[in-house]
């Protein structure tokens, strides 16, 4: 017995040096960040001669083939968001160009009222697009999306619904949906109007008080009861069980309290951001690259797929989070920030020059109960990715 039990340890030991290894991690600095913007952009104008007229790519399919999406797919804004956020960067007018063009494509999802995903969709494009090209097309489109998610409030739940498409579920609110509070912040800002900022904090409040174990980690979802207003369920959709902490899950919360944070100033928030933080990367499950695998709680760990997508919303989040925290904690995020965003940069993770569909990142997991996405690029792992590299680069300027 004791002999078995040192085996498991030594051979534990030796997949965990194995694991690190395959990984190895470089330090990060401004220059990898630039040349790693340079790749970026020589990537995506591959991209765009492969995108076409009317569809927005989103990742690839089971067949290896690129897969595009309509207007109305929660990932519709990520492209001409990655589109804006090269023209930022380089100045190079064909991605203003072709930007301009797949973010005009989404304007009918102002009026699309069955999803809260508005935020991913229409801010990620018109509100890139209008901070960057000041166009008052887009503010009134952006107005008008920002009351279309606004009347997915219930006054009762004190939330925002997010799916319709489960009758079985009276009113699931998923951690996802805190990444489309940044958008009513913008609208309430704009528009003087109060009950966008009122929603979002309310959202975030009821979330804070829901979602969250006392360990910190979050579950997917929580559906509400729409009479009594108490929560039925706490489940998961795309984690691995409904006690399992699904890594994106742990990101888009992390990401979405440090906006809290930045649009309120209440501290509350902020500490939220720093539980999570500890709570993902104290994590005995997580790997020294610092990309998680596609669930804290994965079966098969240390052979469990990874998700860089996952690892990209924790890099931007904790270049933001790190302004808000004391210097021993800003060093210690921005140190992590270094792993992640070498480990991202190194050619495990980021693809060859016109390899990958032309999408930059490789090993995301999207849906993986689904059977959906499984060790795949995506488009908002990009998206957050060249954010990160964005923000890194401000910084360290
Ligand atoms: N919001 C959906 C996802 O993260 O997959």
């Amino acid at each position: 017995m004791k002999k078995l039990l040192i085996i498991s340890l030594i051979s534990a030991f030796i997949l965990s040096c194995h694991s690190n290894k395959e990984d190895n991690t470089n330090t990060f600095n401004l220059e990898k960040a630039n040349k790693e913007l340079v790749f970026i952009e020589q990537q995506y104008l591959n991209m765009i001669e492969s995108v076409p007229d009317s569809l927005l790519p989103r990742s690839v399919d089971n067949d290896g083939k690129p897969y595009y999406v309509n207007p109305s797919d929660w990932t519709s804004g990520f492209y001409s968001g990655i589109l804006w956020y090269l023209f930022e960067n380089s100045k190079n007018e064909k991605f203003k160009t072709e930007a301009l063009k797949y973010t005009n494509l989404l304007e009918s999802q102002k009026y699309n009222n069955h999803t809260h995903d508005l935020g991913f969709m229409l801010y990620s494009s018109y509100g890139n697009g209008y901070r960057i090209a000041k166009d008052s097309m887009y503010k009134r489109i952006l107005l008008r999306g920002a009351k279309t998610l606004s009347s997915r409030f219930n006054d009762s739940i004190g939330a925002i619904k997010s799916w319709d498409w489960n009758p079985a579920w009276q009113f699931p609110v998923i951690v996802d949906n805190m990444m489309n509070l940044e958008y009513l912040f913008w609208a309430a800002k704009t528009t003087g109007d109060s009950v966008y900022y009122k929603q979002a904090v309310s959202h975030a409040n009821v979330t804070l008080k829901n979602h969250f174990r006392e360990d910190n980690s979050s579950y997917h979802v929580v559906n509400y009861d729409t009479v009594t207003a108490k929560v039925i369920e706490k489940i998961t959709v795309q984690g691995y069980s409904n006690e399992s902490a699904w890594s994106r899950g742990q990101a888009w919360s992390l990401y979405g309290y440090t906006v809290m944070y930045r649009e309120t100033k209440n501290q509350k928030y902020v500490e939220q951001a720093k539980k999570i933080t500890t709570y993902v990367f104290d994590h005995p499950n997580m790997p020294s690259n610092l990309i998680p695998y596609w669930d804290f709680n994965a079966p098969n760990i240390p052979t469990a797929l990874r998700d860089a997508s996952a690892a990209a919303i924790t890099a931007s989040a904790l270049l933001e989070l790190s302004q808000y925290v004391d210097e021993e904690t800003n060093k210690n995020y921005l140190s992590k920030v270094d792993i992640i965003l070498a480990t991202l940069a190194s050619s495990k993770y980021t693809a060859e020059l016109g390899k990958n569909n032309n999408f930059v990142l490789k090993h995301s997991t999207g849906h993986l109960p689904g059977g959906r996405e499984i060790d795949v690029p995506l488009v908002y792992a990009d998206y957050y990715y060249i954010e990160a590299l964005m923000r890194y680069k401000n910084l360290k300027k």
